[in-house]
């Protein structure tokens, strides 16, 4: 099986913290380089967006221990095929909150959307167009771990 590449969006657990997402990059950035896991997590609103690509059943598995996880909940599927040929070669796990983004059209939709709480409307070449934007604006020379 070739690359695979996942990309959903999900809801932070009431009274997340910084503490939160900055353990959850932690450990991350620690196990995705192990299987060859690349990403970006977004957080906006209260919501998360996420893409992970990289082999297979790697993404298979790391997407069933995201979904299982406490620290969120109402994942939605937004995308999910061949992830040939990866968009975050050398990103462990990117991180950006979206709120001082929201001069791009990309973020400002997704934050409306967020809002108004129809975000499963939300398409898969809106979310993928949305990361992309991400890797422009967070590209620096310590992609592994780039948070912007
Ligand atoms: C929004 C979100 C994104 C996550 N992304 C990843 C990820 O990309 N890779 C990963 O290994 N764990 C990720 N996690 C954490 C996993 O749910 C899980 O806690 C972790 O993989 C357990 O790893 P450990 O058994 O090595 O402690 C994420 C959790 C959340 C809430």
């Amino acid at each position: 099986m070739g690359d695979m590449v996942k990309v959903y969006r999900s809801r932070a657990r009431a009274g997340l913290v910084d503490a939160d997402i900055n353990q959850l990059l932690q450990v991350s950035r620690r196990n995705n380089p192990l299987v060859r896991i690349d990403g970006m997590l977004l957080f906006g609103r209260g919501c998360f967006v996420q893409l992970i690509e990289g082999p297979g059943p790697a993404v298979e598995r790391t997407y069933r221990r995201i979904l299982s996880d406490p620290r969120h909940a109402d994942a939605v599927l937004l995308y999910d095929g061949a992830g040939e040929p990866r968009r975050f070669t050398g990103w462990a796990m990117g991180f950006a909150r979206m709120e001082p983004y929201a001069h791009l059209a990309s973020v400002d939709h997704f934050l409306r959307l967020a809002e108004t709480d129809v975000v499963s409307a939300f398409r898969a070449e809106v979310a993928l167009g949305l990361l992309l934007d991400f890797r422009r604006e967070c590209a620096c020379s310590d992609a592994a771990a780039a948070t912007c």
